[in-house]
């Protein structure tokens, strides 16, 4: 390729976030040339947004605790609609990834006699994650960053994937952008591991930050890779509402596993008023059981303040509507009259500093002011679950960009876990497939140069151009308005309407200036991502009728069993259209089914 700087690698790693370096890890240690890109600087990713810690059936607090009782709770928190071979896979293979961390240098909180320390999260029946402080994320990243730099991965650090390259039907590589010099980059490779996050960008409030772009799930359905159950979309109850700059980010939900309750305006907890049959499914049969076993004294190291993430945010929402919310409309979550000062710089330092320096508020002292977030996608890539490789060959996908494990909600502390897991497992699976494989597919210089001539395209749209930041400031109230907690198939259709608009806009987005760092630019690249999740988001939600887990539709409010037993699939027409169908989840086998027949 004489025009652009160009790289073969046997695997191409996209995204350098937990699941991407683990999977570069793994392909590297298999002895597969291995490239790793990020769009941003190494360390920084989504994954230090995990603040509470990695799930993980390790029995070091509850030594009841084994990988069936994981399973279950994960596949009872995603209200059955996850990949059951997925949930199996994690629930078994976490206590491993954890252990492995450790062995690579990171420094977990321990218990009185020295083994790893597990806290509560919501969902999970019992206290089960590792954790550092309020900073686990951050000390993945730390471990895993260390690990990979010193086995010889090849790291693009501040570049942008623009389209994957194929050779017929397989995956050939991927085309884009140094975000410094704005010079074109090629990457010919036999396999390629997105492993690129989520979509917050698309939303007004969310605790993701500016990379998280939908670029994977956007770059796989353009490959021909099918995305599933899109339509669930998790906001993270407790998100900063005050002051308005800093409104999204996350306030871990650590702070409700060490004792925090969260209260409306009247000083209720409110939490006890949305006490659910389906919830009460982990511990109990009906309301009554439920409610009787949070009165009962012996179980109030529980509360629904630790209810599944779904749960708690429609709660909060429920509250707010009402009237009954906090000065700047959110809940309030207090930790101060439950822990010590000492406890709680101790445990959520993190948490202790942001709310210091970001909003003026002692958290040792007062009530902190929390609201939803929107935080990540249980919908992604429809990916094999040993393999992880997609409906495309030679294309995987791990982390959250990939679907299936988490089904229609994920639990709390099941992402850093499943990053392990599945990171490690598509790195795995692309470097044997790479290893099968005699020649690296051909790269179509004709693709090249179209993409390249799109890319370059928002120079040319002159006076006539659409600004970029305009069309993103509108998707975002549109997602966060019409297609966000509650919905219903008004608003989406109005969604739809609105998002056609952007998405023809977006074709006259346009900059000034040059390709050297120019943001306004990148980011009318990224608008083209932004805009397909969106669209998939919205329409596999109007597809979906039935509210389960992080898809809730007022004029269907209850969970339906036929919606229950199917996957809604996104896939790209022949003529480019995208297409919604829906098909059966994968058959659950007998010995697993009857882990949910069992007594309590
Ligand atoms: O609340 C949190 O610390 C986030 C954890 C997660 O999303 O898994």
């Amino acid at each position: 390729m004489p025009d652009y700087e160009t790289h073969e690698y046997d695997v191409l790693v996209i995204g350098a976030g937990g699941a991407g370096l683990r999977a570069a890890i793994e392909a590297s240690a298999q002895g597969a040339r291995t490239a790793l890109v990020c769009k941003s600087l190494l360390g920084k990713a989504h994954t230090v947004m995990a603040e509470g810690g990695i799930a993980a059936a390790l029995g070091n607090v509850y030594e009841q605790d084994n990988w069936q009782v994981h399973f279950r709770d994960t596949m009872r928190g995603g209200k059955m609609l996850n990949n059951w071979r997925m949930a199996q896979l994690h629930a078994q293979e976490a206590p491993d990834r954890v252990h492995e961390l450790e062995n690579w240098g990171a420094l977990f909180d321990r218990t009185a006699d020295g083994r790893i320390l597990q806290r509560d999260f919501g969902g999970h029946r019992y206290a089960r994650l590792a954790h550092v402080g309020d900073r686990t994320g951050l000390e993945m990243i730390r471990t895993l960053q260390q690990h990979a730099v010193h086995n010889g991965i090849d790291v693009f650090m501040e570049c942008t994937i623009s389209r994957l390259l194929k050779d017929g039907d397989r995956v050939s590589g991927a085309i884009g952008y140094w975000r410094e010099s704005g010079k074109v980059i090629v990457f010919n490779a036999k396999a390629v591991v997105l492993a690129t996050g989520g979509v917050g960008k698309a939303f007004k409030i969310t605790s993701n930050s500016w990379e998280y772009t939908g670029d994977g799930h956007s770059l796989a359905y353009w490959a021909g890779a099918d995305l599933i159950d899109m339509e669930c979309v998790q906001f993270h109850p407790t998100g900063m509402v005050w002051p308005p700059s800093v409104r999204g980010i996350l306030v871990t939900e650590g702070v409700r596993g060490d004792g925090g309750t969260l209260t409306n305006s009247d000083g209720v907890q409110f939490m006890f008023n949305y006490i659910t049959p389906y919830f009460a499914s982990e511990t109990a049969d009906t309301i009554e059981e439920a409610e009787r076993w949070y009165d009962d004294k012996r179980n109030n190291r529980r509360t629904p303040n630790l209810l599944p993430r779904d749960e708690v945010a429609r709660a909060i929402n429920s509250e707010v509507k009402a009237g009954r919310g906090s000065p700047h409309g959110g809940v309030f979550l207090d930790i101060a009259s439950r822990r010590s000062a000492e406890y709680i710089r101790r445990r959520l330092p993190s948490m202790y500093h942001q709310f210091k320096q970001l909003a003026d508020v002692d958290i040792t002292a007062t009530a902190m002011e929390v609201g939803p977030t929107m935080h990540y996608i249980m919908g992604g890539v429809r990916v094999d679950a040993d393999t992880a490789q997609s409906t495309v060959p030679g294309l995987f996908a791990a982390g959250e960009c990939a679907g299936g494990m988490h089904g229609a909600n994920r639990l709390g502390g099941n992402s850093l876990s499943d990053l392990l897991v599945f990171g490690r497992r598509a790195g795995l699976g692309a470097a044997e497939y790479a290893g099968n494989l005699r020649a690296t597919p051909k790269l179509d210089q004709e693709a090249l140069d179209g993409v390249v001539k799109e890319m370059f395209s928002p120079f040319d749209h002159g006076s006539a151009a659409e600004n970029p930041y305009t069309i993103q400031h509108e998707l975002q109230d549109t997602m966060h308005t019409l297609v966000g907690i509650i919905r219903n198939k008004s608003e989406l259709d109005e969604a739809m309407v609105q998002v056609r608009g952007y998405q023809e806009r977006a074709q006259r987005a346009g900059v000034e200036g040059h390709r050297q760092y120019n943001p306004g630019w990148h980011l009318s690249i990224d608008l083209k991502s932004m805009l397909t999740v969106s669209e998939a988001i919205a329409r596999a939600a109007e597809t979906r009728k039935e509210s389960r887990g992080g898809h809730t539709r007022d004029d269907y409010p209850d969970p339906s069993p036929e919606w229950g037993k199917v996957n809604v699939v996104v896939r790209q027409g022949p003529g480019g259209d995208m297409r919604i169908s829906t098909e059966p989840l994968p058959q659950m086998p007998a010995d697993l089914q009857a882990l949910f027949e069992e007594a309590h």
